[in-house]
């Protein structure tokens, strides 16, 4: 039985294809539906489409159907179509005519937005509060390893002393840009759509301004043209920010796979945290960064995917929308899957704290050397020189002190102003 029936049932085939796997995404919007609902009728009492006996029997009714949702026995029933139908169906079931009058100066278009925003919202929170998190994390570790050198390399040649502070403060700093990212998709994805209905208004007085209040979102969609084309919109700039999160996570993970390997041996893990080979019996492999690489090497793509669904769309709903869901709920999950393992690896990580003794690493201080020189008086080009010629007779002999102090270098490394930064971010998700 469809919402939407006047007599006669769909074709099984087209309906199977037509909603496809929808159903098991919209369980998640479940009680985001509830929630748009009690404030869609809370208003329709405020305007006069419904009695106050009835809302209350309606509030009542969908907070038990809430509760179902809230203990995970909710289920949407084979044959209906969507998260929509089963709660609108399960309250007709319950409470006969009253139960259909939900529906009015509403449209699935605009209840699907907003729940998807709700849902997005708490998904943003959710992302926010990892990230935060993993923040954190590499922070504490920055302050812990701020004296522990590492080479620095550009080119992939060694280049200059880096520290451990450094490495992982400069991962935690990199998170505060991309959280910037992820507010912008916050604040695009908390402006209420509903009222658009279909997507071109309703002839009741609906007040927008009350739903947005009880809804508890930030600003309104105000064209209820434009709230529709938030459908999409709103997915292409979360999956801005869940690129952006998702690149800084993959680029780390690159480099602890990098600086496991043997060649480097510059951190390790406990042994249960690494995965063995089947044939060499020595193996301990960093699987899980790998996997984490590739993880956000794959969310990168999501803006794509979305950019390409949407590409071209006549204005106004179109049933493609509707597999936004399949890419974007996946992906959310998939990162805070990644920032959770990132977070807990590190408090495993193990730091070699004797890099730079290797003679390999000498070259690390050629550029301290000519700074020394330069200044007791030697200008620099001729300090530069000097150093060279050194290096090339096989003659140079490093100086291994590092005095840097200048803000955001080794001995300087300002972690409480970025922590200052990610503070003020972070509480415009609270
Ligand atoms: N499952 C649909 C979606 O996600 C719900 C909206 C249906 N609206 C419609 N006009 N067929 O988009």
């Amino acid at each position: 039985m469809k919402l939407w029936s006047k007599g006669l049932e769909p074709d099984k085939m087209i309906e199977e294809f037509t909603v496809g796997n929808d159903r098991e995404l919209d369980l998640r919007l479940a009680r985001y539906d509830v929630i748009g609902s009690i404030a869609h009728i809370r208003m329709l009492e405020s305007i006069g489409l419904l009695k106050k006996e009835e809302l209350d029997v309606l509030v009542k009714n969908l907070n038990d159907i809430l509760a179902i949702i809230d203990k995970g026995d909710f289920k949407i029933a084979e044959g209906v179509e969507d998260i929509h139908s089963q709660i609108e169906f399960m309250l007709t079931e319950r409470l006969g005519d009253i139960g259909k009058k939900i529906h009015s100066g509403r449209s699935r278009n605009d209840q699907v937005l907003v729940d998807l925003k709700l849902f997005m919202r708490d998904e943003l929170r959710h992302i926010a509060s990892a990230t935060e998190r993993l923040f954190g994390r590499l922070q504490s570790l920055s302050e812990q390893y701020k004296d522990t050198l590492m080479p620095g390399y550009t080119h992939l040649q060694i280049a200059m002393p880096s520290s451990f502070g450094l490495w992982f403060g400069a991962y935690a700093e990199s998170l505060v840009d991309d959280m910037r990212v992820l507010e912008a998709a916050y604040d695009i994805t908390n402006q209420n759509p509903l009222g658009s209905a279909a997507g071109y208004g309703s002839s009741f007085p609906l007040d927008r301004k009350r739903t947005t209040d009880l809804l508890e979102f930030g600003d309104l969609h105000y064209n209820v043209v434009a709230a529709q084309m938030s459908r999409g919109k709103t997915e292409r700039a979360i999956s801005f920010a869940i690129s952006a999160i998702a690149s800084t996570l993959g680029h780390f993970a690159m480099d602890v796979c990098m600086f496991m390997c043997q060649n480097f041996g510059f951190v390790s893990f406990p042994d249960e945290l690494t995965t063995g080979s089947s044939i060499m019996p020595h193996k301990k492999n960093p699987d899980v960064f790998e996997i984490m690489r590739g993880k956000c090497n794959r969310l990168q793509s999501v803006s794509n995917e979305i950019a390409l669904l949407t590409a071209n769309l006549p204005l106004g709903y179109n049933r493609d929308l509707q597999l936004l869901k399949d890419i974007l709920f996946p992906a959310t999950a998939s990162l805070i899957d990644c920032l959770d393992m990132c977070d807990f690896m590190l408090q495993h990580i193990r730091v070699n704290r004797d890099i730079l003794n290797d003679p390999k690493y000498d070259y690390l201080f050629t550029v301290e050397d000519v700074n020394r020189m330069v200044l007791s008086g030697t200008p620099f080009r001729e300090a530069y020189r000097t150093v060279g010629i050194q290096v090339n007779n096989g003659e140079y002999k490093p100086t291994k002190t590092v005095n840097h102090t200048h803000i955001g270098s080794i001995g300087n490394l300002c972690n409480d102003k970025i922590a200052d930064k990610m503070k003020h971010i972070a509480a415009k998700f609270k």
